[in-house]
């Protein structure tokens, strides 16, 4: 149903959606029933129809069972709802399918730094590629990342993922993703970090297995253009 606002781009986000309705017709379906019992009685028993109050104590045993039926009901809803809401916990936060890549996130106040490993797949090697307020990824693999942040709590959050994760100083937080298809997609921090917070935003470039391939050897490369330059003799 979020679809129709936004739609889910990524593998673990299916899930997600499938707990928002879940939720959403539970809790729909008792707030319109409650709405409508509630509506119903007061044209039942309009001035007009019914100028004396009744006084109901509510302890007689039919009384009673108004309150206790449905509070059962709702009960086992929530039930359900916990349930659901564990096994997509477990499925997307606590069990991390193999990785494809890994990328480093890092957060300060104002931006993201993603550093991708380049061409050679190692961190700390020359052809690391690490970009502020963009990230570049392909298509279909899996992602694990790794994030942290320097100063205050930050939130990487990519709604179109359905993803969100805190970035806390002086801890590195492992999680995966992995893109449904090619396309651009935001990225904006959502955890108040200060006066730049709402200027927080990055972007995420979900490219196709050779369009990133291409990207990673392009930028792979250390800057020529400080070698190549010569001072003239004087
Ligand atoms: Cu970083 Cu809000």
């Amino acid at each position: 149903m979020i679809d129709l606002l936004l739609k889910n781009a990524s593998r673990s986000g299916v899930e997600i959606d499938k707990l928002f309705d879940l939720i959403t017709f539970l809790v729909g379906f008792w707030f319109l029933l409650a709405e409508a019992v509630l509506f119903g009685l007061v044209f039942r028993f309009h001035r007009s129809r019914s100028p004396r109050a009744l006084y109901v104590s509510g302890e007689e045993k039919h009384q009673k069972r108004w309150i206790a039926v449905p509070h059962v009901l709702v009960l086992l809803c929530d039930v359900v709802i916990i349930a659901g809401t564990m096994l997509v916990w477990s499925h997307v936060k606590q069990q991390l399918p193999p990785a494809d890549a890994v990328v480093r996130i890092g957060s300060q106040q104002w931006a993201w730094v993603f550093t991708l490993p380049g061409p050679d797949g190692v961190f700390d090697t020359p052809d690391d590629i690490a970009r502020v307020n963009e990230l570049h990824v392909r298509s279909g693999a899996v992602y694990h990342f790794e994030l942290t942040a320097q100063d205050v709590i930050h939130c990487f959050s990519v709604p179109a993922f359905r993803l969100k994760q805190d970035a806390v100083p002086g801890r590195l937080i492992k999680g995966w993703f992995a893109a449904l298809e090619p396309g651009r997609y935001d990225i904006q921090c959502a955890e108040m970090c200060g006066i730049g917070h709402g200027l927080m935003a990055a972007s995420l470039y979900v490219e196709e297995k050779e369009q990133h391939a291409r990207w990673l050897q392009e930028n792979a490369a250390p800057p020529r253009e400080l070698v190549a330059f010569r001072f003239p003799n004087p």
